[in-house]
């Protein structure tokens, strides 16, 4: 049966040869005769395959030798509550809200301390994201600014890192890896893997090595990231197969040329939908031309009705999961790392079919 052309907020598309690998790997992994589901996370076959995620990730990030990479469970809304468990601790800290997730992390950090909230675009339905420094001057006492570098919902992205004097906390969660950024810069990284880098039910969380000493050493033992660090992210037994194909994206876009090839395709395949959609009589894109986001694309013809139908017909023509995200409805076209600019083209050309016939 032929695939169709996915366009999954996530859990995402992932590269072919990376799905091929994970097929023979639960079958017969690397030549042991045993199924990759089904040997120990103690043996020295996934060892290795820990120990390669967590160096690949390491230099792709540009946090080598800085931070540790820990690989968790729990998903980025856990880090939601285990980032101001461990970090805020009845200070305060500043949160950027510009969408849904954003505004969850916000939420759950209130359990922690004090939440200063000097941007939101929630007034204008998350159309854009602040610019560098409109935040002003952060108060005295606060122990980091948090903010998400691409709102997977709205479809709004920062193409700059936030620059302040505080440490700096961000959930990257829909962009992690698409393009080439001093990640170093930031205190603390995390990111669930289902979007850019793997299945659901790992997260990477990267964290800068001297920050361990301010944390409170009672938190309950699976909070403290500093034992997961010195146990290689394995205290207790880690999601094995999302870690193997984790493992395998990053050496995907490594083989690929690295994130300077992945950048350029992604900005290509962005260009060519917005430009669809800058030109279109019928289609219009929800958010600020400046805060534009190359992963997640969305639009509107501004009805209802015929977005649904909208959705309909390009699920029958082979266009997969163009739906918005059900808080905002519209419609939204996820175009990561292993998207192919193959399926862009398909969807703008289906874009103009449509408008023909509907406009
Ligand atoms: C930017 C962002 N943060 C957090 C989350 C929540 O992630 P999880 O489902 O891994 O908890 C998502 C999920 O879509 C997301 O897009």
């Amino acid at each position: 049966m032929n695939r169709a052309f996915n366009f999954s907020a996530g859990p995402g598309i992932l590269p072919e040869p990376v799905l091929r690998e994970a097929q023979e790997a639960l079958w017969n992994f690397h030549g042991t005769g045993l199924g990759l589901l089904e040997i120990s996370h103690r043996s020295k076959a996934f060892e290795a395959v820990i120990a390669s995620a967590r160096e690949r990730l390491a230099r792709l990030l540009g946090v080598a030798g800085t931070h540790d990479v820990l690989l968790l469970q729990g998903g980025a809304s856990t880090q939601f509550f285990q980032v101001p468990a461990n970090l805020l601790r009845g200070q305060r800290a500043t949160y950027l809200d510009t969408g849904r997730w954003a505004s969850l992390a916000a939420a759950e950090a209130k359990r922690y301390g004090t939440v200063d909230v000097p941007f939101t675009s929630k007034g204008t339905g998350y159309d854009r994201v602040p610019e560098q420094g409109s935040w002003g001057q952060l108060p005295e006492g606060t122990a980091y600014l948090h903010y998400t570098s691409n709102n997977t919902v709205a479809g709004t992205e920062y193409d700059y890192i936030p620059d302040v004097d505080v440490p700096l906390v961000v959930d990257a969660s829909s962009n992690i890896l698409s393009r080439p950024m001093d990640m170093a810069r930031h205190a603390l990284i995390y990111a669930g893997a289902q979007k850019n880098l793997g299945p659901a039910g790992v997260t990477i969380l990267v964290i800068r090595k001297d920050l361990y000493a301010a944390f409170d050493q009672n938190l309950p033992t699976m909070l403290r990231y500093e034992v997961q660090a010195q146990n290689d992210s394995m205290y207790n037994t880690p999601p094995t197969f999302a870690i193997f194909v984790v493992e395998r994206v990053c050496a995907w876009i490594e083989e690929q040329g690295g994130l300077d090839v992945i950048a350029s395709r992604n900005k290509a395949k962005a260009d060519l939908l917005y430009h669809a959609l800058d030109n279109s009589s019928l289609f219009r894109g929800k958010v600020q031309v400046g805060s534009r986001s190359r992963m997640n694309v969305t639009f509107t013809t501004g009805s209802d009705d015929r977005d649904a139908a909208f959705v309909k017909a390009a699920n029958s023509a082979g266009l997969s999961e163009l739906k918005g995200h059900k808080s905002v409805g519209g419609l939204r076209a996820s175009i990561y790392n292993a998207q192919s600019l193959k399926a862009v083209q398909a969807l703008v050309a289906f874009l103009a079919d449509f408008e023909a016939k509907h406009a």
